[in-house]
């Protein structure tokens, strides 16, 4: 099959390059899909995108007139594409439903760590040769009682390390995990959950029912101090809530690996550029949040599952005409 590969980097063609060796033909961009680049997939058979590349009504309508028959994501999430239009014309959609969910609840533990036991700080502090503690006080993990929102693959590898840490664990989820039992883990009201929590963390997926779960109203419950952890999808939080909640002094501090208004800016050097958006500038300038640029994913164990996947659901396609991971 001939497969368009946007929004690839150095960090993830390399594993695509060998995964598709001798069973499909590879372009790579580094450009994301979208309504200026989408052209560039005549004469492709299939696209393959990443979680910024954008799949709207009206590119897919695109995709269809230059006959790409296969969008395969390289991601778990598909909040970017529009599955109803896709299935209406014939499109067919596949994801990476797992590759590690450890990689990415291991950084959402990461930022936790960093945060609270500002080692950001104390490594620009160790930088300048200054050696006093006064600015780098955190707290306990152990004991402290962790919300974790969505207990899914990703949700329950962060619960289980985080039970390894002697917390207590709340969740809230729709649909209760078996395994919940095993490490304590106590489901209870989304409300209940804020309001008792030292920490939160999202791991939900973005959809119409999770789009801004995380409001004014919400953050105004949270108890005072707790830290927020955002690893799944920006839009998931109103950022402009969290950045209220923030100068009011309520919530302690953020983690945040995605954020609401990321696409064209994660993912690219911005280093030369002026970049003209409040809402991040804002969020950037609070000392209590860390920001990293959509890379809990980043382990070589999940780059070459993502890799496994995209090609194995390309060759279900081709050999079978369906493949277990569609949409
Ligand atoms: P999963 O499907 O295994 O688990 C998601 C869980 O969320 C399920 O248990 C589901 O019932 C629950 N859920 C659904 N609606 C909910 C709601 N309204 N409130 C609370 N819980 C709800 O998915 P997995 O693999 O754990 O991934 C979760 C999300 O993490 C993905 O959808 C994606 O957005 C994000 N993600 C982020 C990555 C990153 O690099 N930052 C990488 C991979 C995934």
């Amino acid at each position: 099959m001939k497969v368009l590969a946007y929004s690839t980097h150095g960090f993830d063609q390399p594993f695509l390059e060998e995964a598709a060796k001798n069973k499909h033909q590879f372009s790579f961009t580094e450009k994301s899909l979208n309504e200026d680049t989408v052209e560039m997939a005549k004469g492709y058979d299939a696209v393959a995108l990443f979680t910024n590349d954008i799949a709207s009504v009206k590119i897919i309508e695109k995709l269809a007139d230059y006959q790409v028959k296969y969008i395969t994501l390289r991601s778990v999430g598909y909040d970017h594409v529009d599955l109803q239009k896709a299935q209406e014309l014939k499109i067919k959609v596949a994801n990476v439903p797992e590759y590690s969910p450890y990689a990415i609840a291991e950084h959402g533990v990461a930022l936790l760590l960093a945060l609270n036991r500002k080692l950001h700080k104390a490594e620009s502090l160790i930088q300048l040769q200054d050696f006093r503690l006064d600015t780098l006080v955190g707290f306990d993990l152990n004991n402290k009682t962790i919300g974790i929102i969505g207990t899914g693959k990703i949700g329950f590898a962060f619960a289980k390390i985080m039970n390894g840490f002697g917390c207590k664990l709340l969740a809230y989820d729709p649909v209760e995990n078996p395994l919940a039992k095993e490490i304590n883990m106590e489901y209870t009201s989304l409300d209940f959950l804020l309001k008792n929590s030292d920490v939160v963390s999202l791991n939900c997926p973005l959809n119409e029912k999770t789009h801004y779960l995380l409001d004014k109203k919400e953050f105004a419950s949270m108890k005072k101090g707790c830290i927020l952890i955002n690893t799944a999808r920006g839009a998931v939080v109103n950022t402009n809530a969290l950045i209220e909640s923030i100068e009011n002094e309520h919530l302690g501090g953020a983690c945040l690996d995605v954020y609401e208004k990321e696409k064209g800016l994660f993912f690219n050097d911005h280093r030369n550029s002026i970049l003209k958006d409040p809402v991040y500038s804002r969020l950037r300038a609070f000392p209590n949040v860390i920001i990293t640029g959509h890379q809990a994913f980043l382990t070589r164990e999940a780059l070459i599952g993502i890799a496994e996947t995209t090609i194995y659901n390309l060759s279900s396609w081709e050999n079978n005409g369906t493949c277990e991971n569609d949409l």
